[in-house]
């Protein structure tokens, strides 16, 4: 088939920024990256792009097609061939462009190494017996074990365009796979440090991270998690994780948000304080609702006994986050998988 593209090229050593079009005849079965690799073999041997497996599992694709993050290796040309669009291939957002499709990953890497990406079981000598974690328990990061470190996540997301130095939804999920293994015993210092000025409390919650990754680790649900956790850990020195505590405290006892006692709550009285210039103006144009008598949900009771709930059921911390749907699916395939093996053991006994 015909595929018609255009490819934004850039050269880092003079600045120079042009979006090229191209024609290549690929097969029907052929993805971007057999595409590029065409527009590379035999129209232009200076076309720069990173790839290596070819089968989604290195992370080296990643680029933008249309605006959005994507693997090359996992987009398939022919139906956006027979729709008749013309799609643009650009670098990945959030990091500099050394030349065409490939970015600076340097400061991507330092981030993720930032998260200690490793066990630390807390002893030196290892057992003589190994450890044996169930699969149950292995659950609770099933999502996040599934990374591939490709940064498409990144490319996309809204707090590191306000601000670079945030941790990002990658390093953030890599956090998280190793917050809530069972063999880690440092979770309450990897908490503490994932809180900082830049951590997990400065997503904007946008979701652009879960929508993107090709690998459905849901980087989003694994922030959720890190913060749940830092709260069942008792880690909310953070304003984000103040605000999230007093969202709870106030569903539970009004079935409703009290607004008006968020700023205080969170900030703290001289905090508030700060902030009356501000309130003041909210206020003349009637978006403060008044202080008193404090409103009581009529359903009040279905509120708290979703909180008891949750406290029965030892839910709080990560095993309260509700995990996406891909990620269940994949969990329920292996436990439906396992009771049809076990299901065969009994018969052949
Ligand atoms: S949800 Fe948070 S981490 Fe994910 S892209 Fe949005 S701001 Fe970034
Ligand atoms: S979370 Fe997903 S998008 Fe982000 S680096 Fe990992 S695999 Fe890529
Ligand atoms: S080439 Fe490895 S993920 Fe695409």
């Amino acid at each position: 088939m015909e595929v018609a593209l255009k490819i934004w090229r850039y050269d880092a050593s003079t600045g120079q920024r042009a979006l090229k079009p191209y024609e290549v005849d690929v097969s029907d079965e052929a993805t971007l990256l057999d595409t590029l690799d065409v527009v590379k073999d035999k129209v232009d041997g200076t076309l720069a792009y990173r790839k290596s497996c070819r089968m989604m599992i290195c992370g080296s694709c990643g680029m933008r097609m249309d605006g959005r993050a994507i693997l090359a290796c996992k987009e398939r040309m022919k139906p956006i061939v027979d729709s008749g669009h013309v799609p643009v291939i650009s670098s990945m957002g959030n990091m500099p462009i050394i030349k065409d499709l490939v970015v600076e990953m340097d400061p991507f890497w330092k981030k993720v190494r930032d998260v200690k990406p490793w066990l630390d079981p807390g002893y030196d000598e290892a057992s003589e017996k190994e450890r044996v974690v169930s699969q149950q328990q292995m659950n609770v990061i099933a999502k996040e074990s599934l990374c591939i470190m490709c940064g498409c996540c990144v490319s996309e997301c809204n707090a590191m365009e306000a601000d670079p130095d945030f941790r990002g939804p990658a390093a953030l999920a890599k956090g998280m796979r190793f917050v809530g293994d069972p063999r880690d015993n440092i979770e309450v210092e990897r908490l503490n440090e994932l809180n900082d000025e830049h951590g997990i409390w400065d997503c904007t919650r946008c979701y652009f991270c879960n929508e993107r990754c090709p690998k459905g680790v849901d980087p989003r649900d694994a922030i959720a998690k890190l913060g749940a956790e830092s709260v069942k850990h008792d880690i909310t020195w953070d304003l984000g994780a103040k605000h999230a505590k007093w969202f709870i405290t106030s569903t539970k006892t009004t079935g409703w948000l009290r607004e008006t006692e968020l700023v205080p709550k969170t900030q703290g009285i001289l905090g508030a304080l700060k902030e009356t210039k501000f309130a003041l103006a909210l206020a003349r144009r009637g978006k403060v609702p008044p202080p008193g008598p404090i409103h009581v949900a009529a359903d009040v009771d279905e509120a708290r006994a979703l909180y008891n709930l949750v406290k029965e059921q030892g839910r709080d911390g990560a095993a309260g986050i509700v995990q996406g749907e891909r990620g269940l699916a994949r969990i329920e395939h292996v436990e439906a998988e396992k009771a049809h093996e076990e299901a065969a053991g009994d018969g052949s006994a």
